[in-house]
């Protein structure tokens, strides 16, 4: 038996069914092209804030994928977490042509021995800059450390580190980690 009204109904399904995948499939690849751009940043001149954590773009059903507020930043906090120390010791390389780890051995910079929550600008007898002076009463929290060494020259204008600053938050988190096993 041959019904138009349910020729009608299927092709209405159909047509609907065909409707639901474009649109998924256009939902995903704009999903995935917020998630791009948020990484890479390759905007040739455009200044783009540095992302300051790692970019995961929300892929839950209500998402259409047009809205970039939707990227969630993971917090250094997060990271530090689950950093590896060992993998941390070969980051130090970056500093220590500065940097000594023993108590007491200062070179270009202060010693570095039990520097996780040390107070800020503390090493007696080194020559700290008014920059590096002006942040005595803080203390170097993990936190605090990862921030400056991503960029010293914005962390405290004018200080003396002329180090141009570890991007990686993983490389930040392992260093510290490291660090923090090194007297204290
Ligand atoms: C080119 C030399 C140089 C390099 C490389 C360098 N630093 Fe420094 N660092 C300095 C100098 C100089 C100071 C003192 C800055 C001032 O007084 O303005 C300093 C200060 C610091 C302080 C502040 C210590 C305190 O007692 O308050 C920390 C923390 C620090 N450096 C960590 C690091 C880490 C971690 C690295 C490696 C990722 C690093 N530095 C790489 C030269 C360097």
């Amino acid at each position: 038996m041959f019904n138009t009204n349910n020729l009608m109904k299927f092709g209405a399904s159909a047509i609907a069914a065909l409707l639901i995948l474009l649109f998924a499939n256009w939902a995903a690849s704009s999903m995935y092209k917020v998630a791009d751009d948020a990484g890479h940043g390759e905007h040739g001149d455009e200044e783009h804030e540095t992302p300051r954590g790692y970019v995961i773009a929300a892929m839950d059903a209500e998402d259409h994928g047009d809205e970039p507020e939707d990227v969630v930043e993971v917090s250094f906090e997060e990271v530090y977490a689950a950093a590896d120390a060992a993998a941390g010791e070969k980051e130090f390389k970056a500093c220590k042509a500065c940097h000594k780890l023993e108590d007491g051995a200062n070179s270009t910079g202060p010693y570095l021995w039990g520097l996780v929550d040390r107070p800020m600008a503390a090493v007696a007898d080194f020559g700290y800059s008014d920059a590096l002076t002006a942040l005595q009463g803080g203390s170097w929290t993990p936190d605090e450390i990862q921030k400056y060494i991503e960029n010293p020259k914005d962390y405290a204008p004018g200080n003396k580190m002329t180090y141009k600053g570890m991007k990686d938050i993983e490389d930040r988190a392992n260093l510290i980690a490291y660090l923090a096993t090194i007297g204290g």
